[in-house]
């Protein structure tokens, strides 16, 4: 018996599971373990959400509840989401569960002890007004190379090249819009190029890698290793378990692969046996692998075996990592920040778990690329899981149903031909296990709708229902080698359908259990009791339904894009009736119990004005003082919050974030804005 211990890649808790998540990591996973308990080896398949990280910790100060909340939220709509699509975890966890900060300050303090952590002063980009350091994505500016706006601190999209942060011109923070001031800092890095030649030994007894994982490492390897930042000034996270490293934690890539560890003792400990994990992660024998998408190669193959090597238990090292490619939607790239996705949630509303599982068996991304459409769906469903694999189901019982009050019993003999048929199917069976071995999910969904098809092709050249009026035994006979066409379905699609080959199974009552073993084992007697349909069929409108949501999307998103809300014209003379004036402003104070509101004092040219501004949330009233700013001074005078205002100060909004206006040159207070 072989022991696996199978991961889909954590997947980031600040947002629902979608389509891209269940093609990249955990549908192949899934298919991968009901393979293996198929074949009666032992295997224990553990995940769970990656719980820490900038965007989490940003995403709930947006929202204004603790990043715990916001974990926990997406947390459970994941549990319920892969329970919808009936992938089967033996342990869902997160890396927010206590267990975690334990062993992930243990593998920090190993690597440390033993050398392969070193520490750095450097200087980096800090956001005054969000009181926080800025890693390199959350700062953008001008390319140094190609001069291109908005490129981010690790990367230009025009130019393509690599950027460090410091280079960029015009830096902006992308958190508050503010330029950010330089600051030093201090943090760690694992010392990678230490581990560069253990590192390819271990490559190359990798001989079974999938090329493009193979090739991505050499690819690293070859661009020499750097040292690796695994620490970030933040406050969500695991704390470093060092003296004076408060307000610091460990990076969420350090800690993320080490979920895997802390899940797995998180199953045993619920099992009541917690040395349990033991048996996987300190058995030389276990089988480790790692199911992600492509962008997770490097964490997998470099960081994670590197980080393992070094501990004080002698744990197991990845045996494969058998990363996809990227799944697209309707040709375009996926992208979440845009709503180009559909979620699983979504999905779950109107369709059925199984039908997805199928479509993205076929389409699986393994070798390129691969796209979802909701055309490609329905013509999958209905012309593959319905008119191929439900139709025989259905003809077969409905026949012997008819004819023969649903029972068959095996042959006594049987007929070259029909013989040759029950072969063929067996060996594809048999390659079918092939290709689930080698997690070539497509090709194994393509073999077994074959056998299907094989199915068919044999049930229309035999014509049961003419050989019913002429020789019942030839009938039987037909009958009873589809039926045995359909047991061996019920074993080689169960890892990709399992829900309807499981109703298949109960239908065609079929004694020996779904294993792949019983592949040979013929059945002596077939008996139908209850006909259901495996599948249904999708209709033309439910597609336009979906099409029409993403339709919806995509103009949502356009709309985002252009300026909305334009104000009707108006004649020059209305706008001749504004007396906008620059003042000076003198006095700045906040307004008491208002966190928006700011009371100034300006001059407007010989004459001073109160002015209430709600410009609180953007500026302290420090800021402010001595500022030229433009301002309406004819505005009928209001009272704010018991305070009468007397102009009305001048400020651009972006989403929400208000920004003052300046003259370009200086000009004297008073000067008319026209
Ligand atoms: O890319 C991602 O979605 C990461 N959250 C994957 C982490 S995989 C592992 F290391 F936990
Ligand atoms: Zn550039």
């Amino acid at each position: 018996m072989e022991k696996y211990l199978v991961t889909s890649a954590l997947t980031y808790a600040n947002g629902k599971l979608h389509i891209g998540h269940i093609a990249g990591s955990y549908l192949n996973a899934d298919i991968f373990v009901r393979y293996q308990r198929l074949l009666g080896n032992d295997v224990l398949y553990i995940g769970g959400s990656d719980d820490y990280g900038t965007p989490i910790s940003l995403k709930a100060e947006e929202e204004n509840v603790s990043p715990q909340d916001i974990v926990d939220k997406f947390n459970k709509s994941m549990r319920s989401d892969l329970e919808g699509l009936n992938i089967q975890l033996d342990n869902f966890s997160g890396t927010s569960h206590p267990n975690h900060i334990k062993d992930s300050q243990d593998f920090f303090s190993n690597l440390y002890d033993a050398g392969y952590i070193t520490k750095k002063k450097l200087k980096q980009f800090y956001d005054e007004k969000q009181k926080r350091f800025l890693s390199d994505r959350y700062v953008e500016g001008n390319c140094p190379f190609c001069k291109a706006e908005g490129a981010r601190g690790d990367q230009c999209d025009s130019c393509g090249k690599l950027i460090d942060a410091m280079d960029l011109i015009e830096p902006r923070s992308k958190l508050s819009g503010e330029v950010p001031i330089v600051k030093d800092t201090t943090h760690w890095y694992l010392d990678l190029p230490k581990f560069e030649t253990q590192l390819r030994d271990w490559l190359n007894t990798k001989t079974y890698w999938k090329d493009n994982v193979k090739n991505f490492v050499l690819s690293w390897l070859n661009e020499g290793l750097q040292e690796r930042g695994i620490t970030r000034d933040l406050n969500w996270g695991v704390p470093i378990p060092l003296e004076n490293t408060e307000g610091k934690v460990l990076y969420v890539w350090f800690d993320a692969p080490i979920g895997y560890l802390s899940s797995t003792k998180e199953w045993a400990e619920k099992k009541g046996e917690p040395e349990k994990w033991k048996d996987y992660w300190l058995d030389k024998k276990t089988k480790m692998i790692h199911f992600l998408g492509k962008d997770n190669i490097p964490f997998h193959t470099i960081i994670w075996p590197s980080m393992l090597s070094k501990q004080k238990e002698d744990f197991v090292l990845p045996h494969d990592v058998p990363a996809n490619e990227y799944l697209n939607l309707e040709g375009q790239k996926m992208s979440t920040s845009r709503d180009w996705t559909v979620w699983v949630e979504d999905y779950l509303k109107y369709f059925e778990g199984e039908y997805l599982r199928y479509v993205l068996a076929v389409n699986a991304p393994e070798t390129k690329d691969s796209d979802f459409s909701w055309e490609d769906f329905k013509m999958r469903i209905n012309s593959e899981l319905n008119n191929v694999l439900g139709n025989l189901a259905n003809r077969t019982c409905v026949f012997t149903t008819k004819y023969f009050d649903g029972i068959i019993k095996q042959p006594k003999q049987i007929s070259e031909l029909s013989q040759q048929k029950l072969d063929e199917v067996y060996n594809l069976a048999l390659e079918i296990g092939k290709s689930y071995s080698k997690y070539h999910v497509r090709k194994a969904t393509k073999q077994f709708m074959n056998i299907a098809r094989i199915g068919n092709k044999y049930f229309d050249e035999m014509q049961p229902w003419k050989e019913v009026k002429t020789d019942s035994k030839k009938a039987s006979e037909t009958l009873y080698v589809c039926l045995e066409i359909l047991r061996i379905l019920t074993i080689v699609a169960a890892p990709v359908i399992p829900k309807s080959m499981k109703v298949l199974h109960e239908m065609i009552n079929v004694n020996s259990p779904i294993i792949w073993d019983n592949l040979s084992k013929k059945s002596a007697e077939y008996s139908i009791t209850n006909i259901e349909r495996l599948f249904r069929k999708i209709d033309e409108k439910e597609v336009e339904e979906q099409q029409e949501i993403l339709k919806r999307k995509q103009d949502l998103s356009l709309e985002e894009e252009i300026i909305k809300d334009h104000k009707p014209e108006i004649e020059y003379d209305d706008f001749m009736k504004l007396e906008i004036r620059i003042v000076k402003i003198l006095e700045a104070e906040r307004v008491k119990k208002s966190n928006k509101l700011i009371k100034l004092k300006v001059n407007i040219g010989g004459e001073e004005r109160s002015v209430i501004a709600g410009i609180g949330k953007n500026y302290e009233p420090e800021e402010l003082i001595g500022k030229k700013v433009p301002m309406l001074i004819n505005l009928k005078p209001r009272m704010v919050m018991g305070v009468e205002s007397q102009a009305m100060i001048l400020a651009a909004e972006d989403n929400g974030k208000l920004s003052i206006l300046h003259p370009d040159k200086d000009v004297k207070e008073g000067s008319e804005v026209s």
